[in-house]
């Protein structure tokens, strides 16, 4: 039987599995050497790992065929996996990138590449006109985050696509929120999908990690060869841990968005909750679109106290979930976005965007989901 026959779910307890042609071992070796003794006719497959290593290839070759990409570089975090993107462009081009996109992408691209003569524009990425709009004969990246972090905003990843390649750009979308089990962007039309992969692929909370996927062999080439050139590698410690993490992904992704589902429902109902954002939530149209492009809403929930509650003090009163920031672990982790992962967005942007200071970002974990419910209701009622 064809291994394109399988499932996702099948195709990620394989992960690793063929690392060891010596022993055969079920779990992937760990090859922790920085350099590789050249045979009699020179160098061999592995050079210096730095440039590449066993156990980090077994990561990069299954998150290739997870994705439905070409080729995989594998990074030290999410950010490094960004940075190899932006490090891609040169002096003079252009990139367009959602409005609400992640602090730390904000802060790469204003505080480090518009110093090398990278210009950017941060638009409404799910209005279309003024995607368009934004657009310039030296655009060269569409960035965006569908749905978005944290108002959990949704954009057409087919139609970007698709202007994006009118102009010549590439499009690369950070998928970190929906992973390859619930979004498959490069059969929308992306030329990119990147992953922070500290959050729902390693999914414990427990290893920083980034990985940068390619519809094209020649983009993956590229992208392989600033790996190299700038080092944010991944070790063959952490790359073992992503593995180990990604054996679980489709287990714990149910039942952290099966829990999501019905705190999104319960925190829509609650009077002390002024919105919430959810992609199951919220406008029609909205709803409808991120049905047609992914195959569920995931497990981030985005809700608004009311004016009278200090933010520091609901996160206080709660025990079951913990206040921290990052996501997509087991664990159910409470944010501040205004105050934590979006405090690099100046405070007009915030403000105008919906990052309030009463907006809290919520990750669910894989605990009993009556817990959470009621942990959140005893902070909430107070
Ligand atoms: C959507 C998104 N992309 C990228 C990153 C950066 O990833 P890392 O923290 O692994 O560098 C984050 C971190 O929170 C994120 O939420």
């Amino acid at each position: 039987m064809s291994t394109h026959a399988w499932h996702q779910e099948t195709l990620l307890t394989q992960v690793g599995i063929h690392a060891d042609p010596t022993y055969g071992s079920v779990s992937s070796p760990i090859y922790p050497t920085v350099t590789y003794q050249h045979g009699p006719e020179g160098l061999g497959t592995f050079d210096y790992s730095r440039t590449d290593n066993p156990t980090r290839t077994a990561l990069a070759e299954a998150l290739t065929v997870l994705e439905g990409g070409t080729g995989s570089s594998v990074f030290s975090s999410g950010m490094a996996a960004i940075q190899a993107v932006a490090a891609s462009l040169k002096q003079g081009d252009h990139v367009v990138l959602t409005e609400d996109v992640y602090g730390g992408t904000y802060r790469l691209f204003e505080d480090t590449f518009t110093k090398f003569g990278i210009s950017t524009t941060y638009v409404n990425t799910r209005n279309l006109p003024a995607l368009r709009a934004a657009m310039r004969p030296n655009t060269q990246l569409v960035f965006i985050e569908s749905p978005s972090n944290p108002l959990l905003q949704v954009s057409d990843i087919r139609a970007i696509a698709g202007i994006a390649h009118e102009y010549g750009a590439v499009m690369a979308v950070d998928n970190t929120f929906m992973t390859f089990l619930r979004q498959r962007p490069i059969e929308l039309g992306a030329d990119l999908v990147i992953y922070s992969a500290t959050k729902y692929l390693s999914g414990h909370n427990d290893v920083l990690s980034g990985a940068v996927i390619a519809r094209e062999p020649q983009v993956a080439e590229h992208i392989a060869t600033i790996a190299n050139a700038c080092g944010g590698v991944l070790s063959p410690m952490d790359s073992w841990l992503v593995m180990r993490g990604l054996k679980t992904l489709a287990l714990r992704l149910n039942q952290q968005e099966s829990n999501a589902r019905q705190i999104a429902q319960f925190l829509d109902k609650h009077p002390n909750v002024a919105a919430v954002y959810y992609p199951e939530l919220g406008v029609k149209k909205d709803i409808a679109l991120h049905q047609q492009q992914a195959t569920g809403p995931g497990a981030m929930v985005s809700f608004q106290l009311p004016a009278h509650m200090d933010p520091g003090v609901f996160s206080s009163r709660l025990q079951c979930v913990l206040p921290a920031v990052s996501l997509g672990g087991v664990e159910s982790l409470i944010t501040h976005p205004y105050s934590e992962t979006h405090r690099e967005l100046p405070e007009a942007i915030r403000m105008a965007l919906g990052i309030r200071p009463g907006l809290m970002r919520l990750s669910v974990g894989i605990e009993h989901v009556d817990d959470l419910v009621r942990d959140l209701d005893a902070a909430l009622s107070r």
